[in-house]
């Protein structure tokens, strides 16, 4: 069975743009991928922990001379990998705080980056261990970054993820929210419809 891995990171929630965007594009890649088991996390009701050093720590430590508190310290980032390892379809909903993704999405990428078990030093260089696998990343923004010069966000996402193995990434944008002309509605279809996917679900 497909499972498809959806990472929403607006502080609104259900309310957030950038979420209705991964929302409806998950949507449609049911619809086309059935069956398929579909996993979403709202980080901003997740209260992920920020890594501290005990955390950091327990990374580099053998499994057998774990103590409970630290198994206790790694669980989120025990789950969240094994998640992001088994997903065949990954979904990122970013919205652009401060010129950047939020600081939750910032904690759970800090959480899955883990030498050993999402990446590896070698010889040569560090190297990904997550297989490569189709990426959509939803962003949306209340102004314009399509120049380049600002978007350190989609640059950043892509540098990190390349990093673990992800390298079949495709961005969905949604730009100019706070001035918008067209309705939310109409940049989710339009954004939608560039990407190609509104023809898996006539939207
Ligand atoms: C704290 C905060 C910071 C923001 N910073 C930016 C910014 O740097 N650039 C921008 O274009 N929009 C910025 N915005 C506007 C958001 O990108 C816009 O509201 C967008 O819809 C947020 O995504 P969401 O609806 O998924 O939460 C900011 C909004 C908030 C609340």
């Amino acid at each position: 069975m497909t499972i498809l891995l959806q990472i929403n990171s607006g502080m609104k929630g259900d309310q957030s743009f950038s979420s209705q965007l991964a929302d409806q594009l998950a949507v449609r890649l049911k619809s086309a991928n059935a069956p398929i088991r579909h996993i979403r996390h709202d980080l901003c009701d997740e209260s992920l922990p920020h890594l501290n050093n005990a955390t950091f720590d327990a990374f580099s430590c053998s499994e057998e001379t774990l103590t409970e508190e630290q198994k206790a310290l790694l669980a989120p980032s025990d789950r969240y990998i094994d998640e992001l390892r088994h997903a065949d379809i990954l979904i990122l909903g970013v919205p652009m705080y401060n010129f950047m993704i939020p600081s939750t999405l910032k904690c759970w990428i800090d959480h899955v980056t883990r030498a050993g078990k999402s990446f590896q030093f070698t010889d040569t260089g560090p190297v990904g261990l997550l297989e490569d696998r189709q990426c959509y990343i939803c962003i949306a923004r209340g102004g314009f970054s399509s120049d380049g010069a600002t978007d350190l966000m989609k640059n950043y996402l892509r540098m990190i993820l390349n990093f673990l193995g992800i390298k079949n990434i495709e961005f969905l944008e949604i730009e100019g929210l706070a001035q918008a002309k067209d309705t939310p509605d109409l940049l989710i279809k339009n954004s939608l419809k560039t990407a190609g996917i509104s023809i898996l679900e006539g939207a």
